[in-house]
């Protein structure tokens, strides 16, 4: 989703903004500007369809803005389609705004400023909020600020820079993320704290409605009714490097290459004496006797990790868990109130629908636990329990590494629940925690072979569709493997239940059509391999995911990727690892921005 950057301090501007809007590339995007003061305090507007390097060309080109203070932007189209008129900065006369998130009420604004005689150039609302903050300007951006936003309905984030206040950049949230690098004798806003890592590690996180003034002499931050208030300085544990690509060609095959690191530190802190212990997350034994049903809500790949959720709590604590999209939870009046668990899945902790969702959980009465990456996160802040996943920054857009670590909690989260309502004993808890321990390695090893992906990948590139197929947890399984190859490769691709098929879906196989069959669990595995030799013998091609030392028939696979011996419970924890290769593999043959994928956004801020 769009990225906001600012800047205030003695570098040059442009290479500060830039630089900055770069690393909140990976969140999605499909335009770019800025809006500098010049060093003769005007504001030069530069801006662009397209990516970063087309806003460069263009400034090449035109002629780059050299100044001290500035605000910068990455769109992703929501009001208005990409183009360069669409693009932000947006100018309302006196002031120009970048913005984050939706105006909902941009309609009616639009109007009543129309019939005051004020006119608009582009689709966009944030041109709206700009023309209204223009409109309602008195001379003191911070009166103007705060009578304009009890105005905004909607989530928003603003940059805004007012022609009249040269080097001063003021900046306004509501539900979109912000935050306030402060460095020596310099200040930063960002949606993100990777765009100010190379300058600072310390921020402010600013709240719903609180303004921050960044000026040369530093930052001030104000309340709604515009009183200054004092907050507290962060401090980001992430690095620079953290943030690099380490050597890797993508982002994305590094953080598959970080998923054995990332579940150590998910995991490690939170086991004592062999036991699961989630007494730092506000989770004790007592507490998850309590649960009559878990809801698990959640979007896309986190989604996915729910499911992986639901099949492990069911298995083994015996507790009914429904999983949600976020998205169909909040509007289909869900029964659900005290004495539920409703768990909410985010790695950024900031998309609009699982926030909803929660906030419906909450005031229905339902105990909320969320399990989220991102620190400090919208999500992370207002849940009554917090699970914090460690897998450090994730920049592809495809979700890897954070998807491990959800899955990892979750299996955490269920022997802890199993051993809470007596459906295992110290003893089995501690076997399956102990397996869990060992993932990281076999991952380790599994990533010394990859060509078998490769190969696989090599062999896709020419299909229009294809299928993922399995049963049970290889199913949940299937979901991932399949958004992950659609949203990188563009080929069409469906997960679907194995026994399902023969119901409708088998009419679309077709000869070569790509099957991709994950059997990975004992327990059906010959129930599965029946409804693979249903597609093989209509000609689908079939790729199977299962153990080594299963040996195919003719009649079942045409290519195998093989697994290590694990216990069924455990192995889609090891099992994802060739699904996600099988993605990234895919893509890069057809030679696509594996990180950034077209539409995709990476954290999904609007609804
Ligand atoms: C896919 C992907 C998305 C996200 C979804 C939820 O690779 O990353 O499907 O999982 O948008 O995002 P979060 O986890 O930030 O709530």
């Amino acid at each position: 989703m769009c990225g906001i950057v600012g800047y205030v301090g003695h570098r040059d501007c442009t290479d500060v903004l830039i630089n900055g809007l770069s690393k909140l590339e990976y969140r999605g995007y499909d335009s770019a500007g800025i809006a500098v003061f010049n060093h003769n305090q005007k504001i030069h507007v530069a801006k662009s369809k397209g990516r970063l390097q087309n806003l460069i060309d263009r400034m090449n080109q035109d002629g780059k803005p050299t100044g001290c203070a500035g605000i910068g932007h990455t769109r992703w189209a929501t009001h208005g389609e990409p183009s360069d008129i669409n693009s932000h900065p947006h100018s309302g006369g006196r002031v120009t705004i970048v913005h984050n998130g939706i105006i909902e009420n941009y309609k009616e604004i639009k109007d009543y400023l129309a019939d005051k005689g004020v006119t608009f150039s582009s689709d966009t609302d944030t041109e709206v909020a700009a023309k209204l903050l223009d409109y309602n300007y008195n001379g003191s951006p911070i009166e103007t600020i705060t009578e304009t936003i009890r105005d905004l309905e909607g989530s928003y984030a603003l940059g805004i820079i007012f022609a009249d206040h040269p080097n001063v950049v003021y900046a306004v949230r509501k539900e979109s993320p912000l935050i306030v690098g402060v460095g020596e004798n310099e200040s930063f806003i960002a949606s993100d704290v990777p765009a100010v890592l190379d300058y600072t590690k310390d921020y402010y996180l600013l709240e719903h409605e609180e303004i921050a003034v960044l000026t040369e002499s530093g930052v001030q931050i104000y309340d709604s009714f515009g009183r200054k208030i004092q907050k507290e300085l962060k401090t980001a544990d992430w690095d620079v490097e953290a943030i690099g690509k380490g050597g890797y060609e993508h982002f994305m095959l590094k953080e598959i290459h970080e998923q054995p690191t990332a579940i150590r530190n998910t995991i490690m802190p939170r086991i004592k004496d062999g036991l699961p212990n989630l007494e730092e997350c506000g989770i004790t034994l007592d507490t998850l006797r309590n649960f009559r049903q878990i809801f698990i809500v959640a979007c896309g790949t986190a989604m996915h990790a729910g499911m992986v959720g639901k099949y492990v709590i069911e298995k083994i604590a015996r507790v009914p868990v429904i999983v949600d999209i976020a998205s169909e939870f909040r509007y289909r009046n869900p029964i659900v109130g005290e004495g539920d668990l409703v768990i909410i899945i985010s790695q950024s902790g900031e998309t609009a629908d699982s926030k909803a969702a929660m906030h419906l959980a909450k005031k229905m009465g339902a105990k909320t636990l969320a399990i989220v990456n991102a620190m400090g996160s919208s999500i992370a802040r207002e849940a009554d329990m917090l699970i914090y996943t460690h897998a450090g920054p994730e920049i592809a857009v495809a979700s890897t590494k954070a998807y491990m670590v959800q899955i990892a909690v979750m299996y955490l989260f269920a022997f802890e629940m199993a051993l809470a309502v007596g459906k295992i004993d110290e003893d089995e808890c501690r076997r399956l925690v102990a397996m869990l321990e060992e993932t990281p390695e076999m991952i380790e090893r599994l990533l010394e072979k990859k060509e078998m992906t490769q190969y696989i990948a090599s062999s896709l590139i020419t299909a229009d569709s294809l299928l993922y197929i399995g049963r049970g947890l290889d199913y949940a399984l299937s979901m991932e493997g399949s958004l992950k190859l659609k949203e990188i490769s563009y080929i069409h691709s469906e997960s679907y239940a194995a026994g399902e098929l023969k119901h409708g879906t088998i009419s679309l196989i077709h000869d070569g059509m790509p099957v991709i069959a994950v059997a990975t669990q004992k327990e059906l595995f010959d129930k599965t391999v029946s409804n693979i030799q249903e597609v093989k013998s209509r000609g689908a091609k079939v790729i199977l995911i299962c153990r080594d030392s299963y040996e195919p028939e003719t009649n079942t696979a045409d290519l195998k990727f093989g697994l290590p011996e694990f216990d069924d419970l455990l192995m889609p924890m090891i099992a994802v690892v060739p699904l996600q290769l099988i993605a990234y593999y895919t893509s890069v043959h057809k030679g696509n921005d594996v990180d950034k994928p077209r539409n995709l956004a990476k954290s999904v801020t609007v609804e």
